[in-house]
This record gives structure tokens, C-alpha cells and sequence, in this order.
């Protein structure tokens, strides 16, 4: 299925835009599936004033670095908005950098989690008016994910997706363009850098911040051992004499520090397909399983789940982008879409 618009002017005059403002990462496109922002959902904002000093890639370098007067805050925790006023100030920002400067109004088609609650799901809607938005329609994750993924979720065929953002995991099971089962455990990306820092900090007795624990989970963290040997300089400090250090280190050096969050992944998937009725499970034996989101990126990812669960396993074309571009689909006439979002 193409999601290239036929007629793209005809949208452009209404300054339409698809919104995933993910715990880790924020991204916007317009309704041909372009990306006009791609950020991390981050904002440094002074203390007492409360003016914004840095937002995005930006705000995201101060992260453990910041004096007391810069507050780092990431307003989205686990799929929901944790601090709306920052969050709107972010969106604000946001919207501005890519507003055409003709006082136009955006309108919004947003991705949610499904399993957050209907008042959780219209504080998304509020916070992106709060910020200038004129007309906002919510779109469920997993259906949004599913559609830019390029599944016929329309079909009586059952498919099971398995989302994991940066905070978040989310297991569904979706026929009809409609969700069968879903469930949501706080288990992301950032569980997979935690590990990574607890296996290293325990390992070579080394602290690191946040940022390289991302980079070196990006860089040699495997849930299947790569063929290609990986290697990195780590930086940070050794625990106890506090004195700096540079470690190099392999994807070898690795080894098993994923292995908790991986359980956890496994079993949350296991109990979706526990919890889905057996004419649709015996659909996903023949469907497979669907990755997508920043962390279903982990090398080997798809290939150790697979094994685990028994299941065809692939992680989806441009897994971090699914959800927003499913989200610019329901913006389209042309692929009636529009039954999708939330009511
Ligand atoms: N190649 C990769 N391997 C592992 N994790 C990755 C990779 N690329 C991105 N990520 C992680 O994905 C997370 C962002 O995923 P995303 O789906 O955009 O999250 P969210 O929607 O919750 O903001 C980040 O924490 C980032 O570290
Ligand atoms: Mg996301």
C-alpha cells in the first residue's frame, strides 16, 4: 500500500500535521509522509523563571549536566504527559519552528497508547491546543503503528504488534482496524540503557550518565551476538575512587546485559497471546509478530524474540517513524483512514 499522496496540494493550504510526542522522541510530519521535526521530547527550563533555555537535541545535551538553576525536564513518562506546562511550552516551540508564518492553524492528528485512560488520552488533545493547535484528533498507537507499518489491518486476520518506545512497551493484537487485546508494561528503551549501565557499573566497576549509557546501548548492546565485532570508547568514572575513565570496549563485553528487559519482553508478549482468543492466535502463527519503535532496534532483537516465542518475527521498515506515519494517513481522504481515530 503507497501512503504518497495523489494530490498534495490540496492538503498543504490546510497545514495538516501527524504529532508522536514519545516519551524519548518527538516527531512531526505532514500528511505525504515527510518528517519536519524529528527531536527528543526534552526541555530545559530556568528555575523560578520558568523561561525556556533549550529545547530538543539541545536540552537533551544538558542531561546530567545542568546546574540547579536549569531544570532538564522530559514531560512524557510511559505514554502519558507527567508535566503538562512544560509539555505545551515544548509543543509550543515545536509547532513554531515548523508553522508556515501565515497565522494558518495546524491541525493535529496525535498518536496515544491505548492503555492509557480517556482523561490521560484528552490531556494529549489539550496540551497540543494549549500550544496552538486548532483542530486535534487522537489516533491509538498500535492501529497508527500498524498502518505505517503497512499491514491490512482491515482484514479479518489477526496480528500481533509489539511497540517498544522509549519508556513504554506496548504488546496488541488488532483485527478489524480494531484493537483486540493490548497491554502495556513500562519497559522501553531507556530499561534497555539502564541494564546496560547496572551490567557495566557491575562488570568493570565504572558510573556512567545517561547519555552514554544510551550510546553504548545503541553500540554494542545485543539481544543476538552480531557477526561484525563492535567496538566503542566508554567514558565516565570509576565507582568508588571517582577518578575519570575511558574504557574501549566490544559488544563481547556485553554479553547477557539485556537479558532481564528481554524476559520481561518475552513474557509480556506471551500473555497477550495467553490473554487473545485462539482463532486469532492461530491467525498470528501465519501473521508473525510486528516490531516497531525506537528500541525493537536492539541488533538480534527480532531474531531472539522469534526463537523465544516460536513466532516469525520482524521489526518494521523505519520502526521509530510507523506511528507518526500512520498517524499522516488518517490525515489523507484518499485512504479513508479516518474510521481509526478515536472517538
Ligand atoms: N538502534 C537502536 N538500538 C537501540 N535503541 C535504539 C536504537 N535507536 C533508537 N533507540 C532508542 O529508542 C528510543 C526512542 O524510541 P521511540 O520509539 O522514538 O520512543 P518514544 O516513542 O517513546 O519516544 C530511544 O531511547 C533510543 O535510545
Ligand atoms: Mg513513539
Amino acid at each position: 500500500m503507497s501512503l504518497r499522496l495523489r494530490n498534495p496540494l490540496k492538503l498543504l493550504r490546510s497545514h495538516a500535521i501527524a504529532l508522536d510526542i514519545g516519551s524519548g522522541r518527538t516527531l512531526i510530519t505532514n500528511p505525504q509522509s515527510e518528517v519536519l521535526l524529528d527531536e527528543p521530547t526534552v526541555i530545559a527550563i530556568e528555575h523560578g523563571t520558568g523561561s525556556v533555555i533549550a529545547i530538543g537535541t539541545e536540552a537533551k545535551s544538558y542531561l546530567g549536566k545542568a546546574p540547579e538553576r536549569i531544570q532538564v525536564i522530559r514531560p512524557i513518562q510511559n505514554g502519558v504527559i507527567t508535566d503538562f506546562d512544560s509539555a505545551k511550552a515544548l509543543l509550543r516551540a515545536f509547532f513554531k519552528r515548523i508553522s508556515p508564518d501565515d497565522g494558518t492553524r495546524l491541525k493535529v492528528c496525535a498518536v496515544v497508547s491505548y492503555g492509557i485512560t480517556e482523561l490521560e488520552k484528552r490531556t494529549f488533545a489539550d496540551c497540543c491546543k494549549a500550544a496552538g493547535a486548532g483542530k486535534v484528533d487522537l489516533v491509538d498507537t498500535p492501529l497508527a503503528a500498524a498502518v505505517g507499518a503497512g499491514l491490512d489491518i482491515r482484514q479479518p486476520k489477526g496480528r500481533l504488534l509489539l511497540g517498544i518506545g522509549a519508556g513504554l512497551a506496548e504488546a496488541s493484537v488488532l483485527c478489524l482496524s480494531d484493537v483486540i487485546f493490548n497491554d502495556t508494561a513500562p519497559l522501553g528503551a531507556e530499561n534497555f540503557h539502564e541494564a546496560v549501565a547496572r551490567h557495566l557499573a557491575a562488570r568493570f566497576k565504572v558510573s556512567i550518565g545517561e547519555n552514554m549509557a544510551e550510546q553504548a546501548t545503541l553500540q554494542l548492546a545485543w539481544a543476538e551476538r552480531p557477526d561484525e565485532p563492535r567496538s566503542m570508547t566508554l567514558t565516565g568514572k570509576y565507582s568508588g575512587s571517582g577518578t575519570p575513565c575511558a574504557l574501549e570496549l566490544t559488544d563481547a563485553d556485553l554479553e547477557g546485559a539485556l537479558d532481564e528487559p528481554l524476559d520481561a519482553l518475552e513474557a509480556l508478549v506471551r500473555k497477550a497471546m495467553d490473554r487473545t482468543p485462539a482463532e486469532l492466535v492461530a491467525d498470528i502463527a501465519d501473521t508473525g509478530l510486528t516490531l516497531y519503535g525506537g528500541g525493537s532496534q536492539v541488533h538480534g532483537l527480532d531474531s531472539s524474540l522469534g526463537a523465544r516465542l516460536g513466532l516469525r518475527t520482524r521489526v518494521a521498515q523505519e520502526p521509530s517513524l510507523v506511528a507518526v506515519l500512520g498517524a499522516a494517513a488518517t490525515l489523507r481522504p484518499d485512504l479513508d483512514f479516518k474510521k481509526l481515530l478515536v472517538k
